[in-house]
């Protein structure tokens, strides 16, 4: 991207105007996703606090939040500092933080924001606790619940128990409640099976927390769900969050593979054909402008031209018979997104458009925010 591609001197441009290539938000669309889940999580009594992964970006956070989200939910600590840098005031870090030098930065951050994270092990919630009572700062906490997915966790029922126990009589933290996360389940179909298995996976949470409530522990937090399952987890009763977000620009993995139907596609790469041959296309994005993890991108408006593969700054599309219809070289076409999160982190900036035209940039500051 020049220097004339980036920042406020694009605001007014059309999309003809823009070089390539270039990630692209329609904010139609965005609007529109942002507002089915603010609309459903009102009908289903659910706070929405979205997963911030796919845009890593403190300006759509503040979009969400200003539509009706609680805050965010983050994958890592140093995201969270980037969204209370900018300005969001509550956050979820749905991962077990390990280290002295993170707890500490943990506990600092809690004199801006409320930054709730979660535990999974008793000895690392202990040491955590000394760290934040040193800085002189409490720590809310969630307890991290496998409900079936097999990543991180404790087991339904008395381990919860157990280890909410502890956190609830450590000084310098704070029980806030419980989290689970049904990604496991994301894919099953059809609906009626989908609807069967997380539900079974939800009733591990809801156990929980009813023992949590039975033995006098505090647990005004329950906290699940995933874009390929919002509209199951929203509607169970007991949980009190939904922590699905990456529908805000949805992608073909959500339609596709989660069989999620109530989003638009907002997230597009605009791209160049820059070379004709007989059996395929080349269009100037390859694996670094976009991503084929979990799901390969689509040639928008070119349903029949399938990709046959991405290399670094190539993407090669198959023609279905030689000298069918085509984009040709030097037009423009636009790639609608296989899995936004790992497209996203390639690039600098989205460029939100309305109407064709350019309204707003926005710096992908969570990028390269790892630690
Ligand atoms: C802990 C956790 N919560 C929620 C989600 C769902 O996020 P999204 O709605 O962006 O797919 C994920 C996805 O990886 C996750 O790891």
């Amino acid at each position: 991207m020049d220097a004339n591609q980036s920042g406020t001197g694009l605001i007014g441009k059309s999309k003809a105007e823009l070089d390539t290539p270039v990630l692209l938000v329609d904010l139609d669309a965005f609007d529109r996703n942002i507002a089915t889940f603010v609309d459903y999580c009102s009908e289903t009594g659910t706070d929405w606090r979205p997963h911030s992964k796919a845009h890593k970006c403190p300006e759509i956070a503040r979009h969400q939040v200003n539509a009706g989200a609680l805050g965010v939910t983050c994958a890592k600590l140093s995201e969270a500092e980037v969204m209370v840098e900018g300005g969001i005031g509550d956050i979820l870090i749905a991962n077990q933080i390990v280290t002295a030098a993170k707890h500490r930065r943990l506990a600092q951050l809690q004199r801006h924001a409320r930054v709730i994270s979660t535990v999974d092990d008793a000895d690392v919630a202990r040491r955590m606790g000394e760290v934040a009572v040193d800085v002189g700062e409490s720590i809310p906490l969630l307890v991290d619940v496998n409900i079936g997915m097999d990543r991180t966790g404790v087991l339904p029922g008395e381990p919860v128990l157990e280890l909410a126990g502890i956190v609830a009589s450590t000084e310098g933290l704070q029980l806030e409640g419980i989290m689970g996360y049904e990604g496991h389940l994301l894919d099953v179909h059809p609906p009626l099976k989908k609807i069967e298995a997380i539900h079974a996976a939800l009733d591990g949470l809801i156990e929980s927390k009813n023992l949590m409530l039975d033995r006098g522990l505090p647990c005004p937090i329950v906290s699940a769900g995933g874009t390929g399952s919002y509209m199951i987890t929203a509607a169970y009763e007991g949980v009190t969050e939904i922590q699905a977000g990456g529908g805000t620009f949805t992608d073909l993995m959500y339609r596709d593979t989660c069989h999620v139907e109530t989003f638009d596609f907002a997230l597009t790469v605009l791209t160049t054909v820059t070379s004709e041959q007989s059996g395929h296309i080349v269009v100037d994005s390859g694996f670094k402008t976009l991503s084929s993890h979990h799901q390969e991108p689509a040639l928008l408006g070119w349903d029949d031209l399938k990709l046959r593969y991405l290399s670094a700054e190539h993407g090669v599309f198959e023609l279905p018979t030689p000298g069918c219809s085509h984009p040709r070289i030097g037009e423009q076409v636009e790639l609608i997104v296989g899995y936004s999160d790992s497209t996203t982190v390639l690039h600098d900036q989205f460029v939100g458009l309305r109407d064709g035209i350019v309204e707003v940039v926005w710096e992908i500051r969570g990028r390269g925010k790892l630690t």
